[in-house]
């Protein structure tokens, strides 16, 4: 199946698993293929709370969002490793509390350049924008953002289970540290990633991306933090995504404190604010 992008037709090689159509199955999404359906499938057999992960991990970007747009007045949205859009999308998260909020959208999978229409579809006062480009290419991305962010003006840059996509050789904590050198203070800086320590079977998982040709590298806390060096971290820190200030009546998963269960939602979720 074929899309047509900047550069003409673009092969979605639907043959093979991609991150954004897994966790499109894990959120019960529509736009996913056999080969992503058989890769879910065999994430959940080496990793059973695959799902709950996924969504708790989306719930912690839509809450900490709101929280960005709400409590901690941010206007502008850099958002990086987008995925399929999803209902709700992080600028309709934004603008309802703000209206006025803009929203930069960036990924590099194809597929999301296909289904990027429900992605423009911004509140009048506000903007939104769609960019087709990789984590890896700072710079490219940072120029196209201006189109549509004032990067004189805070931004929250958020990277939602991206990073343990990128090969290590790409050196993703330089590319973070670049993103932020770009922004203004009083910027914040959203992450999520798959946890080392927390995640059972993941050395395996990686092996089987590996033959799909996707990099999976986990990052322990340690490594996690220090993309959070020259921020803030705010409360609770980095933890669980489903510790990170959940929603009154909203912890089935277990307490802030429930050590054990945070082995459910292998992932280091944080936000800070650039100091
Ligand atoms: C699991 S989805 C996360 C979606 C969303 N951020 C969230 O947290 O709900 C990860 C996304 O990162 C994208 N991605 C992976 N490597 C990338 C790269 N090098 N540049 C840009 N996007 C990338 C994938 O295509 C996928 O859409």
């Amino acid at each position: 199946m074929s899309s047509t992008g900047a550069r003409g037709p673009i092969d979605l090689r639907t043959d093979r698993a991609h991150p954004a159509r897994i966790y499109d199955v894990f959120l019960g999404g529509k736009t996913n293929y056999p080969a992503d359906r058989a890769m879910a499938a065999t994430v959940v057999e080496k990793m059973p709370s695959a799902q709950l992960a996924a969504r708790t991990n989306r719930e912690f970007v839509l809450r900490a969002v709101r929280y960005l747009a709400g409590e901690a007045g941010i206007r502008q949205f850099l958002d990086i490793g987008t995925g399929i859009p999803t209902s709700p999308n992080l600028h309709e998260v934004a603008q309802e509390t703000a209206p006025e909020s803009r929203v930069v959208y960036t990924d590099n999978d194809p597929i999301v350049l296909a289904h990027s229409r429900a992605l423009h579809v911004s509140s009048s006062a506000g903007r939104t924008a769609y960019i087709q480009a990789d984590f890896t290419d700072p710079d490219s991305i940072l120029t196209s953002a201006r189109s549509t962010l004032d990067l004189g003006q805070p931004v929250a840059l958020t990277m939602g289970l991206l990073l343990h996509w990128i090969d290590r050789k790409k050196q993703p904590h330089a590319v973070v540290r670049r993103l932020m050198d770009a922004l203004p203070v009083g910027s914040c800086l959203l992450i999520s990633v798959f946890a080392r320590e927390l995640a059972g079977g993941s050395a395996t998982l990686e092996d089987d991306f590996a033959a799909e040709g996707t990099s999976l590298r986990p990052f322990t806390r340690d490594e996690t933090l220090r993309f959070f060096d020259g921020t803030d971290l705010l409360d609770p820190g980095l933890v669980a995504p489903y510790q990170w200030r959940p929603d009154t009546g909203a912890q089935e998963i277990g307490s802030p404190d429930a050590g054990p269960d945070a082995s459910a939602t292998p992932i280091w979720a944080g936000l800070g604010v650039k100091r």
